[in-house]
């Protein structure tokens, strides 16, 4: 049996912050900001919009596209370093508003990398006849834990979720193969300390060397070469990064995901974010083989190579 993305969805705070709005309050440039990271603007969420709100919105669009009803989900997982509470987590918050009486509930911490452990996750219970439906969902509320008096950090993160139900597939489609890993020594060069703390150069080193190799690993695993693959969705933190890995595939620049520049790095909410895009823009097709591959802190990484389609 094959595990698959049966529906997606997403929620963008209708709030937009430019570039330029950074710069009447710090010492950075719409120039800098576009070149060193290619983000043009983010979605700020406002004070009412917390971490569940956003994840609900994305959930429902989700339910509704795969067509099931919220009791038909076993599992609700929802992947984020920004929950409204320590506890509840959010993913049991989400049980209660969706009514989804029949499902279990936990939220995993793995930063930006966090939608492909909870959809590798997913995978894994769906094949395995446990659930029928897992709901997976990557939600942050950045603009909660950035500091706003840091250049460095603040021009790069922005608010959203994104949201799939897996489930059963056809044969030939769903996920092929995937990678997850960890480097907990460099869990120093990003994370949470009151506000978000960033070596920017050491994240940037590691995020290109990993995306290009998990991509590569993905795509072997998946018994497939890199020209067989249609389509890439790396996670959304900086262009320069991104063009790395699509380098690495040599794959031409209409076949990578591009939604940096409108919503900024949205952590976890970023690939799935990129997918529903892209899907409503006829980007990916039924059939087409994409590779999705995060990274974030941790330092956590994980991708996924699958064959679109129910
Ligand atoms: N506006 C203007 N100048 C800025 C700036 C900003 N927002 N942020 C940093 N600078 C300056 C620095 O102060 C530095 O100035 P200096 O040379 O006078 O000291 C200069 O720009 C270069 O900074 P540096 O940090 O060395 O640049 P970089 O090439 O590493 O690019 C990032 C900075 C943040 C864009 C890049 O490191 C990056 O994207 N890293 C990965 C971050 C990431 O993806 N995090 C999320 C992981 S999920």
């Amino acid at each position: 049996m094959n595990a698959g993305l049966i529906g997606v969805g997403k929620y963008a705070p209708p709030h937009i912050m430019t570039n330029e709005d950074l710069e009447q309050r710090l010492d950075t440039s719409d120039e800098w900001i576009r070149t060193m990271t290619g983000i043009e603007e983010r979605r700020i969420a406002d004070d009412e919009t917390n971490t569940s709100h956003m994840g609900y919105n994305a959930a429902v669009e989700a339910i509704e596209n795969a067509g099931i009803q919220p009791e038909d989900i076993g599992l609700i997982l929802v992947a984020t370093v920004t929950p409204d509470y320590p506890f509840p987590s959010v993913a049991t918050m989400l049980q209660d508003q969706l009514g989804a009486k029949n499902a279990a509930a936990m939220d995993i911490s793995a930063a930006c990398a966090g939608f492909m452990y909870g959809i590798v996750t997913a995978k894994q219970f769906v094949e395995s006849g446990t659930y029928e439906n897992v709901l997976v969902v990557g939600v942050e509320k950045l603009s909660k834990i950035t500091d706003w008096n840091d250049r460095n950090t603040a021009v790069l993160f922005g608010d959203g979720a994104g949201a799939a139900v897996v489930g059963k597939v056809s044969e030939g489609r769903g996920i092929l193969s995937f990678e997850l890993g960890a480097d907990g020594s460099g869990g120093k060069y990003l994370y949470q300390d009151d506000k978000l703390k960033m070596n920017g150069r050491e994240v940037f080193k590691f995020a290109v060397r990993q995306m290009g190799e998990t991509a590569v690993n993905v795509i072997e695993k998946a018994g497939l070469e890199k020209d067989d693959v249609d389509y890439l969705i790396p996670h959304q933190a900086n262009i320069r990064i991104m063009e790395a890995s699509r380098e690495r595939l040599g794959l031409p620049l209409e076949k990578m995901s591009k939604t940096i520049h409108k919503y900024g790095n949205t952590s976890a909410a970023s690939i799935p974010i990129s997918l529903v895009d892209d899907l409503a823009e006829g980007k990916v097709k039924d059939d087409d083989v994409i590779v999705l591959v995060g990274f974030g802190g941790g330092l956590t990484w994980g991708g996924i190579c699958m064959r679109w389609g129910r």
